[in-house]
């Protein structure tokens, strides 16, 4: 039963002239956004074998009934050995297509922008997931009949003390996973996805060849912050040709690592000029990873705390760059926009805590209007309860 008998189309209302940046349409490449609110991509460690099933539906649907302007999917992985945990979204094989197709397509009607983020996990591959530990792989998991696969990286060094040893990759080895992106690239575009996203932050594949504490080469793909960044640049330049021209490709970094001798966010500020030549539309800057767990940044935490490193990088590359990290509130998503700090702001946790975090934003920047934006099966009730509130309030 396809997904137009379950349901009619919705009416998508608008805003006239929205008052707020943050609800400013933005154009990206052959794309409309209809506000700037992206749900970042976070992983549900809920597939088998890589499919997505109800729990991924549900989970993204309720971002795009939420009014968000674009709803990534988690990280899907580019072959089966680069997925984070057994419970890993993928998409390295057609079989994977479909059930994420329905979603993009449901994504799209309710207004929202399709996205996709595809990564591999490196040396950051076959760990438990997060409830399980969040650490390597044990005995407990076996029993599980979660095994431990062997895992790849720049340099055969673990992400620490009982972690799996990673083996180095060759040339060919490198080759391969960099033509897994592309064809992974290429079935996202078949599932309908209309913006994709390389993931290059957390420790994962990309960023342990960024970084020099995880990149000890001393071939072509390593050394000096040319040779670190050429994994990186390979990759956008390989996958841009075979990814529509007319949909935006996004680039997430970690802007730093936040350690003495790491990367840093002058390194970033070269990455992304370099990526903007390639065809890379937006950075996401999020930080931190290298070692550790996946999205422990190694800098002070706050709200909005990764939004400098979205400055520098749009100040100094003159490229598109999306803020996320504790951002929590409607007016500070628009006190960051309009400082310019950024053209795209990314919620996380404070989605999974509020799925409908963009429509309440929309009632508190643009007034009564926004309850245009409600789908009309929750607006229609919501606009009367808010009126019938008020006079109850006046009458008192
Ligand atoms: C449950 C969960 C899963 C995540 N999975 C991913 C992921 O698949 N890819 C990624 O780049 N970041 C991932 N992240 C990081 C988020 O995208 C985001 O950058 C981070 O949570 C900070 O934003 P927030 O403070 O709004 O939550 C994940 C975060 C959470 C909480």
């Amino acid at each position: 039963m396809s997904e137009t008998k379950l349901s009619p189309a919705p009416r998508l209302g608008a805003l006239a002239t929205p008052r707020s940046r943050l609800f400013q349409p933005l154009a990206l490449r052959g794309v409309r956004l209809r506000n700037r609110i992206v749900i970042s991509p976070m992983c549900q460690y809920s597939a088998h074998d890589g499919m997505a099933g109800d729990w991924h539906f549900a989970h993204l649907a309720q971002f795009a009934v939420g009014g968000a302007g674009l709803v990534f999917t988690e990280a899907a992985a580019v072959l089966a050995e680069g997925r984070i945990t057994h419970g890993d979204l993928g998409l390295w094989q057609d079989l994977q297509i479909a059930p994420l197709a329905r979603i993009a397509a449901f994504l799209k009607r309710q207004g929202a922008t399709p996205a996709i983020q595809i990564a591999h996990a490196g040396r950051k591959a076959s760990m438990q997931r997060p409830w399980f530990g969040n650490g390597p792989l044990d005995a407990a998991d076996q029993a599980r009949g979660e095994r431990a696969w062997p895992i790849v990286a720049p340099t055969a060094e673990p992400v620490g003390p009982g972690w799996l040893l990673p083996e180095e990759l060759d040339l060919a080895g490198i080759a391969t996973i960099q033509e897994a992106f592309v064809a992974t690239a290429e079935r996202a575009r078949r599932a309908g996805f209309e913006a994709l996203e390389l993931h290059g932050a957390h420790g994962y594949l990309t960023h342990s060849f960024l970084s020099p504490l995880a990149n000890r080469r001393r071939d072509s793909y390593g050394g000096d912050l040319a040779g670190r960044m050429r994994f990186a640049l390979e990759l956008a330049e390989r996958v841009r040709p075979r990814w529509p021209a007319e949909l935006p490709l996004f680039f997430r970094i970690s802007a730093v690592d936040g350690a003495a001798e790491g990367w840093s966010i002058e390194d970033s500020v070269a990455l992304a000029r370099a990526l903007k030549a390639r065809g890379v539309d937006v950075i996401d800057c999020s930080s931190g990873g290298i070692g550790g767990s996946a999205t422990a940044a190694a800098v002070p935490r706050g709200p909005g705390f990764q939004v400098p490193f979205a400055a520098e990088i749009r100040r100094g590359a003159g490229i598109a760059t999306q803020a996320v990290g504790l951002i929590l509130d409607p007016a500070q998503a628009e006190a960051v926009l309009e400082a310019g700090e950024a053209d795209l702001i990314a919620i996380g946790r404070e989605a999974l805590f509020n799925p409908h975090w963009p429509l309440q934003a929309a009632l508190a920047l643009e007034g009564e209007e926004a309850w245009a934006l409600w789908p009309e099966q929750y607006g229609w009730w919501l606009e009367r309860r808010a009126h019938g509130l008020a006079r109850a309030s006046g009458a008192k």
